[in-house]
């Protein structure tokens, strides 16, 4: 049997309304292009005739712009799941336009496998090279592509030569049985393989292979700036004291950092203090300043979900391949933000919070409580399983209006029970082995920005302490409240809010 090559307007006609998609990549890297686009344009013929065209899509995380971006410009998309980025995608979720699914990531494979989300009609999965007997060899990202090229009825595969054929063997392709035949996943450590370098695919369901040359829609990072690199040096000195406390070992422990610029930010300064050793990661995202601390001898080995880094980047790394192919590895979603292999390695889990309240509660999703910003991602998967779990925020946002710390949280996506250490450029609250109480004095002390921290204060004053969790409900969403009447936290009167 051979290959059949189609056009991507010829694919994208296999694609009928209310079918659901299953598609390739992890954020921009990895993800389909060519179809997706020619698929927007079918959508809006389709409603120009006055024809229903929707679909579902099953992806591993975020995509680029012309899958996410144009599908929801062209009304196209009914239901999707899980983390996105898109800014008309969050646009059209916060209109009520797009059934949004927002999932923990190591739980995406497994839900569509136990027909949670419904039937996977069509896979397209992009590769850097596929073979006439069906095996099909990812580009720069693992996501959910060996579960839905195994549902899926049809598989089309974007073949991409801006992706070099040399990502042939860094992916590790690992899909567990589900229960009751679940076995544990053979990782003991990060550089472990536990699967195939491609996935194996029937050859009969490809029904077309379409040529591309397309980089990926990748991001840039913002510059990091005074407030995350303090960020960022306030972690690196944490964790080099719980180093020398004896609570992390000498040799140090594996590392998930989370996806953003403060992320990025924060890492770039936690290479820089040599008074933690060489570590490796074992991470969802692989992000630009990993790589360069690679280069650096600073970091020794990255697993990964996806290499998230800027083209220029990804490029450099295609042409250094002899130096990084024993220095990287690309895992399936659900493997590397496995909840198990996570426990089991002790990774210390480093992600971002958007707001986190004076127990201990984070909130990664939510602006005010109801408006999403990006989704959960995977920094549950990691959180709730780490041998440390630490979230960074800059005390304040938008010019000091807003304070990132708060009574109660607007949304909770971490719960106090999973979070051990919060760090802002303030400072570190480390509420490991402290009751609520004690959390909110850490987290107001060492966290909240001067301008917050009398109000937070008075907050707890008015709250009481005849309680576990001391709390005031009727005035706990005050300063949210504030910040929709008068634009700014700082004006918070709790008088105002506590009748
Ligand atoms: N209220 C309102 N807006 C806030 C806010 C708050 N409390 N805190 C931050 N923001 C805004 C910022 O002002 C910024 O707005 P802008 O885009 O208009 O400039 C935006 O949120 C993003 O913040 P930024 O400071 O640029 O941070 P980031 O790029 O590092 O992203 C998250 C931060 C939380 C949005 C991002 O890390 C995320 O999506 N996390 C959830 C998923 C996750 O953790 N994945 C990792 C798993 S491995």
């Amino acid at each position: 049997m051979s290959l059949h090559f189609i056009s991507a307007a010829e694919a994208a006609t296999h694609i009928k309304h209310g079918y659901n998609i299953g598609l390739s990549g992890f954020t921009p890297a990895g993800t389909p292009k060519a179809v997706t686009a020619e698929l927007a344009k079918i959508a809006e013929a389709e409603h120009a005739l006055g024809n229903p065209f929707q679909i579902g899509i099953f992806t591993g995380a975020s995509t680029g712009d012309s899958c996410d971006g144009v599908l929801t410009r062209a009304k196209a998309i009914r239901y999707r799941a899980p983390y996105t980025t898109n800014s008309d995608f969050r646009r059209a979720v916060n209109n009520g336009e797009i059934a949004y699914n927002d999932i923990h990531l190591s739980q995406m494979a497994q839900e569509v496998r136990y027909g949670f989300m419904g039937k996977v009609n069509v896979a397209i999965i992009e590769a850097c090279e596929v073979t006439a007997d069906g095996k099909i060899y990812l580009t720069a990202a693992g996501g959910i592509s060996p579960t839905v090229c195994r549902l899926a009825d049809k598989v089309i595969v974007e073949l991409n030569s801006a992706h070099s054929k040399r990502m042939m063997g860094m992916h590790d392709v690992y899909e567990p049985l589900d229960p009751p035949y679940r076995r544990e996943i053979p990782i003991y450590k990060p550089s472990d393989r536990a699967g195939l370098p491609y996935i194996q695919v029937d050859p009969k369901k490809i029904i077309g292979v379409v040529e591309t040359n397309w980089p990926d829609e990748a991001r840039g990072f913002a510059d990091s700036d005074p407030i995350t690199d303090k960020i960022g040096e306030n972690v690196a000195d944490f964790l080099a004291a719980d180093m020398r406390r004896g609570i992390i070992p000498s040799t140090f422990l594996p590392l998930q950092s989370g996806v953003g610029n403060i992320a990025n930010a924060v890492l770039g300064a936690l290479g820089r203090n040599t008074t933690i050793p060489a570590f490796e990661m074992y991470t969802e995202v692989i992000q630009n300043s990993v790589i360069d601390l690679i280069r650096a001898g600073r970091i020794k080995f990255g697993s990964a979900c996806s290499l998230s880094v800027t083209n220029d980047c990804l490029d450099s790394i295609y042409e250094d391949m002899d130096f990084f192919r024993d220095k990287l590895i690309l895992r399936p979603s659900e493997i590397s933000n496995s909840p198990e292999v996570v426990r089991r390695l002790g990774i210390i889990t480093i992600n971002t919070a958007i707001e986190t309240d004076l127990y201990g509660n984070v909130n990664s999703t939510h602006i005010g409580g109801t408006r999403m910003m990006n989704g959960i991602g995977g920094s549950g998967d990691f959180t709730r399983n780490a041998y440390i779990s630490i979230f960074t925020c800059p005390s304040v946002a938008k010019d000091g209006k807003i304070s990132s710390i708060v009574p109660m949280v607007s949304h909770q996506d971490h719960s106090e029970h999973s979070v051990n250490i919060i760090i802002t450029e303030q400072g570190v609250a480390d509420l490991r082995g402290k009751s609520p109480k004690e959390r909110a004095q850490a987290i107001i002390e060492n966290c909240a920005h001067p301008d917050y921290r009398e109000m937070l204060q008075d907050y707890l004053k008015l709250s009481g302490d005849k309680a576990q969790t001391p709390h005031c409900i009727r005035a706990a969403l005050g300063m949210h409240a504030e910040l929709e009447k008068s634009g700014d936290m700082r004006n918070t009167n709790w008088e105002d809010y506590a009748m």
